[in-house]
């Protein structure tokens, strides 16, 4: 484990549990306009991670991998909203701007998995999150925050992982 920089929190989960005890505690301070980026390859526990996001929200709906709906929304109980975007099905760009993420954006916080593929329409300001398959339950975790807002974010995370050194 270690911290890079402020703007930056390495991490290595060893099991699918402990990567959805992160996101639980990430989950629990989004908001509405908040964009999680999630990269990694097949596999990598993009949907898990979301799983534990999901839950921290205090999500009313179970996550499940948006295959076929390019997005899933979930609820919450005050009427928030939480949006879990999977653009790995993504044929074109011109497909993809049909995607109105601003107008998610004014209703609830966006997760997005394969982020890559929606270049140039992600707002620069982001938390974004590399997952890696480093051996049957090993994961490396590194995030980015992009803005001042995720920096916050980020800060709690390293919070509730290392208590705060
Ligand atoms: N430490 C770990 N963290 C997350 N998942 C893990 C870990 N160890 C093993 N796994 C397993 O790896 C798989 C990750 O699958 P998941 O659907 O979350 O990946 P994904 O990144 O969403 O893939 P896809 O690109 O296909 O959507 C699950 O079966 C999960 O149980
Ligand atoms: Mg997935």
């Amino acid at each position: 484990m270690a911290i890079l920089d402020e703007h930056m929190l390495e991490f290595f989960s060893r099991s699918p549990e402990q990567t959805r005890r992160i996101g639980m505690r990430l989950g629990g301070a989004l908001r509405a306009g908040d964009i999680l980026c999630l990269q990694g390859d097949l596999g990598a526990g993009k949907t898990t991670f979301t799983q534990g996001l999901a839950q921290g929200w205090g999500s009313l709906d179970s996550v499940s991998s948006p295959t076929f709906i390019l997005v899933n929304q979930y609820r919450r109980a005050d009427g928030s909203l939480l949006f879990h975007l999977d653009a790995y099905r993504l044929e074109s760009v011109p497909e993809a701007e049909e995607l109105d993420l601003d107008a998610m954006l004014e209703e609830g916080a966006l997760i997005i998995e394969w982020p890559e593929r929606l270049d140039g329409l992600i707002p620069n300001e982001h938390l974004w999150i590399e997952l890696e398959h480093i051996s049957d339950e090993h994961r490396q975790m590194k995030f980015h925050a992009r803005g001042e807002r995720y920096d916050e974010l980020l800060d709690g995370v390293r919070q509730s992982l290392f208590g705060g050194q």
